[in-house]
């Protein structure tokens, strides 16, 4: 049987060097693809050339009547593609709808063998993921796989959130979890009508310089999203499974997707969901380190030898704490170049 967490890089949280010797699969972005919308479809085998994952969406944003036909589509569009070392995904419907059962069945049956990943959507707690385990090996043992699916979970509800310590360690089969903010919004009865992203109302202002309040204080937006993405970094990585930012809905606005990709490469998660071609390479781009850092952390690591003790660089301190972030910093780099 494969090792079921070979997705998984450690994150070497306190560890000086990875200790994992399973096989590190790039997972910077999740492109998500309509099977039942025959034009994205057609374009699957050129965009699993590009991604790092691509994931056959039977949820949210699939039309009530569409989704028999998408998760048909699916199954067609797996049966028919290579997908070399681009992993397959599918998100399938919630577990209170009328379509999830179907939707694990015929896909574990019919492409059971080419899926990698299922995402399930709107995770309360850690018996929707032991639900789905137990399905998942009865619908396995079924199929004569000699593989393990993985599961992904998304924290888009105000339960989810408050649960997502058990929900990360629900379950061996456990590859990540997604931040969906939109779903999670509504849940919070949050006052923003986006998917995913800031508000220009969510601010914090300079304070007063002089006796008129309403002159030259300069607006600064914050991040929305912080600490629902650190509560899921930290949750991961006590787990070793990998956290990953969701959507971002305004496609036009790359600079504004870039950021907040950047925000959550920077907290800890690993990549973010793609709805359009032009997120790809903005996902590439960020979750990949950049030139500079992996040459300041080749400098860092150098710099302290056996990694203990202290040295001046640049004229900052840097430590044993600060080497082992290096270390995440050039193993991932390593990764991703091999
Ligand atoms: C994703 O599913 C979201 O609700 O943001
Ligand atoms: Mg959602």
């Amino acid at each position: 049987m494969r090792n079921p967490r070979a997705f998984l890089r450690p994150l070497a949280v306190g560890a000086p060097k990875p200790s994992s010797d399973v096989p590190f699969r790039p997972s910077r972005m999740i492109h998500f693809f309509d099977p039942s919308n025959e034009k994205m479809a057609a374009k699957v085998p050129d965009i699993a050339k590009k991604v790092d994952i691509i994931l056959g969406n039977l949820e949210d944003a699939v039309k009530t009547e569409k989704k028999e036909a998408a998760r048909q589509g699916l199954v067609d569009i797996a049966k028919a593609t290579d997908f070399g070392d681009t992993q397959l995904w599918t998100r399938v419907n919630s577990l209170d709808s009328p379509w999830v059962l179907d939707d694990l069945i015929t896909l574990v049956t019919e492409i059971g063998d080419k899926l990698d990943v299922i995402m399930v959507p709107k995770v309360e707690g850690a018996q929707d993921i032991h639900y789905v385990d137990r399905l998942l090996a009865q619908l396995e043992a079924r199929a004569g796989l000699d593989r393990q699916i993985l599961v992904h979970a998304i924290l888009e509800t105000a339960e989810g959130v408050a649960n997502v310590e058990e929900i990360a360690a629900a379950s061996p089969r456990m590859q990540g979890i997604s931040l969906g903010p939109a779903d999670l919004a509504a849940s919070r009865r949050m006052k923003t009508t986006r998917v995913g992203g800031g508000h220009p109302g969510y601010i914090v202002r300079q304070d007063p310089t002089g006796e008129d309040l309403t002159v030259g204080r300069t607006t600064y937006q914050q991040d929305l999203w912080h600490y629902t993405i650190a509560r899921m970094v930290d949750a991961c990585a006590m787990n070793d499974i990998l956290p990953f930012y969701g959507p971002f809905g305004d496609i036009k606005d790359v600079v504004a997707c870039e950021d907040q990709f950047r925000n959550a490469f920077l907290l800890g998660c690993v990549g973010a969901w793609s709805l359009h071609p032009v997120q790809i390479d903005i996902a590439k781009k960020v979750f990949s380190p950049s030139a500079e850092d992996v040459a300041h952390a080749k400098r860092v690591v150098e710099a302290m030898g056996d990694g203990s003790g202290a040295v001046m660089i640049d004229g900052k301190m840097e430590d044993d704490a600060s080497c082992k972030q290096c270390l995440v910093m050039l193993d991932l780099a390593k990764s991703l170049a091999e």
